[in-house]
């Protein structure tokens, strides 16, 4: 049941399989003769230096995973340099995981129909070290996933919201998440919705869930730090584009004013060169996280860094890219660029 939830994507994961494949379709363009003896994949997000432009998405229940949850993934962030976004859905509280490890921290938000709940825990985020929030707004319902239906998933116990509500909601249709989604997520969030986020926190605010260029012209006009292009992992709304495939839209429509990362079917090196080459200034990591915890916690997450770390330096030597900023456009051929000739 909880391999289901991790590995599942919404109704016929058309979009799942999708956001892996459209990597696959991009081919390199790469240049030789250059000088690949020293390789850097450093970079900054928001100011924050990190190893590599690699960071971990905000996922849910970790705890199904592995007994020690979030605190095992974010002390891997902490030992290979990274970010962890913890997620609003986490299984440890923000003081646990924010006293575990030094790793730099972004909180990802839900709004719920209860302000009262989303803001306290934006304002514990807050106080307890991290960095930046992460506003997911692909969910104002919860996608139709049928394997968590089929099995009845059910939500495990969320600490953070002890005290504050219950999760455990009974469905008589299957899943309960959808249930407790259905009672707790706030349907009518919307753009003006960001001024009162902005009222209740002084960090930076990135969108996560954009996928068009007039939602990123809109981000900007409200004001965020960030984009983050992402349909969920496939897990919202099937058939959206693979948000490989849309990345360059937003990065145009950006214009380089604020930092665009992606996530969605990110499996190797390679396809961390692509999302490089298409604008992104870096890529979260979603599923191969949970599967490293699951295999060996806190070890297994590094090991799962530690291999993409390893293929994007391959990568950009073969490349012919000794620095991040050495990796352009014309490092890449895409569909629409064979569909141009
Ligand atoms: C997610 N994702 C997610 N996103 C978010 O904003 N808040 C959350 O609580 C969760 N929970 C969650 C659980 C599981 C099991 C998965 C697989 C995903 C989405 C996540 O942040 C990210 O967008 C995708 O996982 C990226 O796609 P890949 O790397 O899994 O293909």
């Amino acid at each position: 049941m909880y391999f289901d939830f991790y590995n599942g994507g919404a109704e016929d994961q058309y979009t799942l399989k999708e956001n892996v494949e459209a990597f696959h379709r991009i081919t390199f363009r790469p240049r030789i003769l250059v000088d690949v003896s020293r390789i850097s994949m450093s970079t900054t997000i928001l100011g924050h230096r990190i190893s590599a432009p690699i960071m971990i998405a905000p996922t849910s229940f970790h705890k199904l995973a592995h007994p020690e949850g979030e605190i095992a993934t974010a002390r891997a962030a902490a030992s290979c340099n990274t970010i962890m976004a913890l997620s609003f859905s986490s299984t440890c509280t923000v003081e646990e995981v924010a006293s575990s490890c030094n790793a730099v921290r972004f909180f990802q938000i839900y709004v719920y129909k209860r302000r009262d709940v989303t803001s306290m825990l934006v304002q514990r985020a807050e106080r307890n070290g991290f960095k930046a929030m992460i506003l997911t707004v692909d969910t104002p319902r919860i996608g139709r996933r049928e394997a968590d239906i089929k099995n009845r998933m059910i939500s495990p116990h969320l600490k953070n919201f002890e005290g504050l509500l219950s999760t455990e909601v009974a469905s008589d249709k299957g899943s309960n998440l959808e249930a407790f989604a259905a009672e707790v997520l706030d349907r009518s969030i919307c753009w003006k919705d960001i001024e009162w986020l902005r009222s209740i926190t002084s960090l930076p605010i990135l969108i996560k869930g954009v996928l068009t260029h007039e939602d990123a012209i809109k981000a900007m006009e409200v004001g965020v730090a960030g984009i983050v292009v992402s349909n969920h992992g496939a897990r919202q709304l099937d058939y959206s584009p693979a948000t490989i495939t849309v990345l360059e839209e937003v990065v145009h429509a950006v214009g380089g004013k604020i930092p665009v990362l992606i996530d969605g079917g990110v499996r190797r090196g390679t396809d961390i060169f692509k999302a490089l080459a298409l604008g992104a200034q870096a890529v979260m990591i979603g599923r191969p996280i949970l599967y490293g915890l699951a295999a060996k916690g806190e070890c297994g997450v590094r090991r799962v860094i530690e291999m993409l770390k390893d293929e994007l330096e391959l990568t950009m030597a073969l490349s012919g890219c000794p620095t991040l900023k050495d990796i352009t456009r014309s490092h890449v051929r895409t569909d629409q660029d064979r569909f141009n000739c």
